[in-house]
């Protein structure tokens, strides 16, 4: 599998904390079967964000330390852009890494809200060329409400990317749910750890793996886990089949269902 969403890079945000951490995630990655990952540190906005010259840097000391190390894990440069208005001015700027230098960009929504102006930076980018993948739909407060939020994002032309651990109900079982409705409606591109730290911090990757492939249909699971990002790396066109509505009575129901004393 590759990972699009990684926050392998050490002393840039609140991922890997020295490059001691860094090595240790590596080695999680291998063990799970991950060779290759797009480091995305977070980007908020250039005066609080560490710039691409410098993340750079970063990646080349880790690459050394990797081989040093002998740890065959492949790692790409990247962002996860927090959605503002000025994103594009960033990107155009300099300052703001695409994922592999493409026109493939992750970005990172409100995990309560959507903003209004959401619409309008995704359509900007759109225009401008380049493709929006929307970072973990399934955690944010108002996809997991109506998932046709995101559905109307993709038919705009967004992707998205699910994290691994959200299958494995780390982050509750109602992201886990929307995860689930998601994969099945065909909003979801790709897949990523978001890995943040240690052993501890790093779920099992490889059983979050075992679970999707109980969700899609193995061409799906080939799709999600390698044809999409092996695509993207290449800055070409990924094979989306389109997303399906999510019906909101269906899944009222089965909600009130799950809360039903006996199951
Ligand atoms: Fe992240």
């Amino acid at each position: 599998m590759i990972d699009i969403h990684s926050h392998i890079l050490p002393y840039i945000d609140d991922g890997a904390k020295d490059m001691d951490m860094a090595i240790e995630m590596a080695k999680i990655y291998l063990e799970n079967g991950i060779k290759t990952v797009i480091a995305t540190p977070h980007y908020i906005e250039k005066n609080i964000s560490t710039s691409k010259e410098d993340t750079k840097n970063i990646l080349e000391d880790l690459k050394i330390q990797l081989d040093r190390e002998g740890l065959d894990l492949e790692i790409f440069l990247g962002n996860e852009a927090y959605i503002s208005m000025d994103l594009i001015k960033d990107i155009e700027e300099g300052y703001m890494a695409t994922l592999n230098g493409t026109r493939y960009i992750l970005v990172e929504l409100p995990m309560m809200d959507i903003p209004l102006y959401v619409e309008n930076v995704i359509y900007e980018l759109l225009l401008k060329g380049y493709v929006p993948i929307i970072a973990h739909p399934e955690r944010n407060a108002k996809i997991i409400e109506d998932p046709n939020i995101l559905y109307n994002l993709i038919e705009k032309g967004a992707l998205a990317q699910l994290n691994l651990p959200s299958l494995e109900g780390k982050y509750g079982e109602e992201i886990q749910e929307t995860a689930e409705i998601l994969l099945k409606h065909n909003m979801i591109h790709f897949l990523g750890t978001d890995a943040h730290g240690s052993r501890r911090k790093s779920p099992r990757f490889s059983k979050a793996l075992e679970i999707l492939k109980t969700i899609v249909s193995e061409e799906d699971y080939d799709s999600l886990t390698y044809q999409n990002p092996t695509l993207l790396l290449k800055n070409e066109n990924i094979y989306t089949k389109s997303p399906i509505k999510y019906s909101p009575k269906k899944g009222f129901l089965s909600k009130l269902i799950r809360k039903l004393p006996i199951r």
